[in-house]
């Protein structure tokens, strides 16, 4: 099985081919995404929301990242894995960027690092590009920076928003990066700037003509229902299949009808009489 590399990505924008790609955490979701085709896999920092529990991105550490990157590395054997560099592991200085995405592939197992920001990290990326490790953006929505947004909300609907966007997605292009998420921005002005550069724009709440869609897995499975953001579409309806086959295993625990002697294993009847006799 040959493995997809940034050359691909770059290719199917060339071709006019969309990029799906979708976030996965561990072991079992790298499988089914990869047995569902999906090229791209992100493990994104949006673990520490939706699977260790946090209020946002900011509390994930280096640790928790390796920890979950490896796992995707030994589900995916032909996805390009894409690791995010988590909340103060890049932005110190390029020094610290270059080791904590070296980590990622020399430990982790990815192929490629995600940051975020725009203009502010073009040199970082240049940096962390000249050591051989394929760079993706992140810019709009940069949950990493919450605490100075103000909230999860959508960027670039002004001029000037809208033109630091643009003059931040080629900066980057500039730095080096292989490919840019777009988060939260509005459809047009995702559909300008996927035009005018050259690497894949993928989306999250940034329209139709991105050149790629990314999305939360836990979204788009349905893995939660008390929250469903605006931009993610649920594909399936995990969290009530889970739920109602869970209440059914107790159920049939609290009534002994669960297991029956499919489920059980067999002994030689003159072992059991002779334990019997003990
Ligand atoms: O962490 C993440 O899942 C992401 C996506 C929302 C792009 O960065």
């Amino acid at each position: 099985m040959q493995r997809i590399t940034v050359r691909d990505i770059a290719e199917m924008k060339t071709k006019g081919e969309k990029i799906p790609m979708v976030t996965t955490y561990d072991y079992p979701t790298a499988r089914l995404a990869e047995a569902a085709d999906i090229p791209v896999l992100l493990v994104g920092d949006s673990l520490g929301m939706v699977v260790l529990g946090y209020d946002s991105t900011i509390p994930v550490t280096m640790a928790d990242m390796l920890h979950h990157v490896k796992a995707v590395a030994r589900g995916a054997k032909k996805a390009l894995i894409v690791a995010d560099l988590p909340f103060m592991s890049y932005q110190v200085d390029a020094a610290q960027a270059m080791t904590n995405a070296g980590r990622m592939v020399q430990e982790g197992g990815a192929h490629a690092v995600k940051l975020e920001g725009g203009e502010c990290v073009a040199e970082t990326v240049r940096r962390v590009v000249a050591c051989g490790i394929p760079v993706m953006g992140h810019i709009g929505l940069t949950p990493q920076s919450v605490n100075a947004i103000g909230g999860y909300r959508v960027q670039g609907r002004g001029l000037q928003e809208a033109a630091q966007l643009l003059r931040d997605a080629r900066a980057l292009q500039a730095a080096g990066a292989f490919a840019l998420v777009l988060e939260l921005v509005p459809a047009p002005l995702a559909g300008l700037v996927s035009r005018k550069l050259s690497i894949p724009t993928i989306g999250i709440g940034a329209g139709p003509e991105c050149d790629g869609q990314v999305q939360v897995l836990h979204d788009m499975l349905g893995l939660y229902t008390d929250f469903v953001p605006k931009h993610a579409k649920q594909y399936a309806h995990l969290a009530q299949d889970a739920q109602a086959g869970l209440s059914a295993y107790a159920k049939e625990v609290r009534e002994g009808a669960f297991p029956t002697e499919k489920e059980s294993f067999s002994m030689g009847e003159a072992v059991l009489r002779e334990l019997e006799s003990l």
